[in-house]
């Protein structure tokens, strides 16, 4: 059923809170002790060595976040693969697999399984359809618990991904030895604020989403740029300006920006930035309104002294700041808008990819 919204896309992006709101109440409660992890059948992390995420587009970018918490608390080398490329992958053993879909019905990703050594180990699917393919072909299922989503563009399916793979992640780090428990502790104290992020995301970007999308409509490109955890939200900005509005972006670790996409950047031209409070990004945002590019930033906490502000440094959870694709979304689809695009279908794509 549509809400407030003419299309589907608006309205699921409405719901992100609620669904985080779900994934929070179901899975943090079981995060503690491992309970969660254990509970999947999923082997000790001490007895893994590394984890490989496989998953396309949205998906794979959900895997990049969710390979943040594996890495950056429990010390754990873990990548995330493109499924269409996991064909030339050498698979080691004593590697947990997490294969990233929605719809569960991805060819890629299930090709990529196929090329998976017998003796290998486990498969654990994050899909929102757990009786899906994937979900038949995996070894452990967890449900993302997004509800259907109708809109090609992912975006409640995006964030239900990211917080269900972010609580197995923590919990299985609780019962490992590897865990930094600092960071564990924080990252478990975000999450349940993160409903509440999203939520004021949402609201706080109503109006502003709408006037940039004034402002850029004739904006034939864009840059997405960010360094460490934010840098997959850049990412997942620029591909749902591509899907939704057909214009041309591009996204980019920021730090890369004088080794050539700088060239791109003229008078006005828009570069988001996603901020995950790393101070290198003062340098960068310079770089680029030195040549007159417009910077819109994402994700920074600002304080007001005596008139001035205050850019606070942020320490955010290891999966960086999910909030910040709230508004990315909203400016896709307010530009994709009007410009008088099909939210909700966009030209020459579907919603499961069942051909490879
Ligand atoms: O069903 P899946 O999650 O496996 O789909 C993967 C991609 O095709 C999908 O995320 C696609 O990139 C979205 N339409 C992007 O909004």
């Amino acid at each position: 059923t549509k809400g407030r919204h003419r299309d589907h896309m608006g309205n699921e992006i409405d719901e992100q809170p609620l669904v985080a709101q779900r994934v929070v109440d179901a899975l943090a409660p079981a995060i503690t002790d491992g309970l969660l992890w254990r509970g999947l059948g999923l082997p000790p992390l001490d007895e893994i060595d590394r984890v490989a995420i496989i998953g396309c587009g949205t998906s794979l970018h959900a895997g990049r976040a969710i390979a943040g918490v594996f890495s950056r608390v429990g010390g754990l080398p873990t990548r995330a693969l493109v499924a269409s490329e996991a064909a030339h992958e050498v698979w080691e053993p004593r590697t947990l697999v997490i294969a990233i879909s929605q719809s569960g019905e991805t060819a890629d990703v299930l090709r990529a399984l196929q090329g998976l050594p017998a003796e290998h180990g486990t498969v654990l699917a994050l899909t929102n359809n757990p009786s899906s393919s994937l979900a038949r072909r995996a070894d452990a299922v967890i449900d993302c618990l997004a509800g259907p989503e109708i809109g090609v563009a992912a975006t409640k399916t995006f964030v239900a991904q990211v917080l269900t793979g972010v609580c197995v992640a923590l919990s299985g780090l609780t019962v490992s030895h590897r865990a930094d428990a600092t960071l564990l502790d924080a990252d478990v104290r975000a999450l349940t604020a993160t409903p509440e992020a999203l939520s004021t995301a949402r609201d706080t970007w109503r109006g502003p989403a709408a006037t940039l999308a004034a402002e850029f409509a004739r904006a034939s490109g864009f840059l997405f740029l960010g360094r460490g955890a934010g840098l997959v939200y850049a990412a997942e900005g620029a591909l749902k300006l591509k899907e939704l509005s057909y214009r041309w972006a591009e996204h980019q670790p920021a730090g890369e920006l004088k080794h050539g996409p700088l060239a791109l950047v003229d008078a006005g031209t828009p570069v988001f930035i996603v901020d995950d409070g790393d101070p290198r990004l003062e340098v960068d945002i310079a770089e680029v309104t030195a040549r007159g590019g417009r910077v819109i930033r994402l994700g920074e906490r600002i304080l007001r002294v005596g008139g001035l502000p205050l850019h606070l440094p942020r320490t955010g959870p290891s999966w960086g700041p999910l909030e910040t694709v709230v508004p990315l979304q909203m400016f896709a689809r307010e530009l994709a808008l009007r410009l008088h695009r099909d939210v909700d279908k966009p030209r020459n794509l579907a919603k499961s990819v069942t051909v490879s």
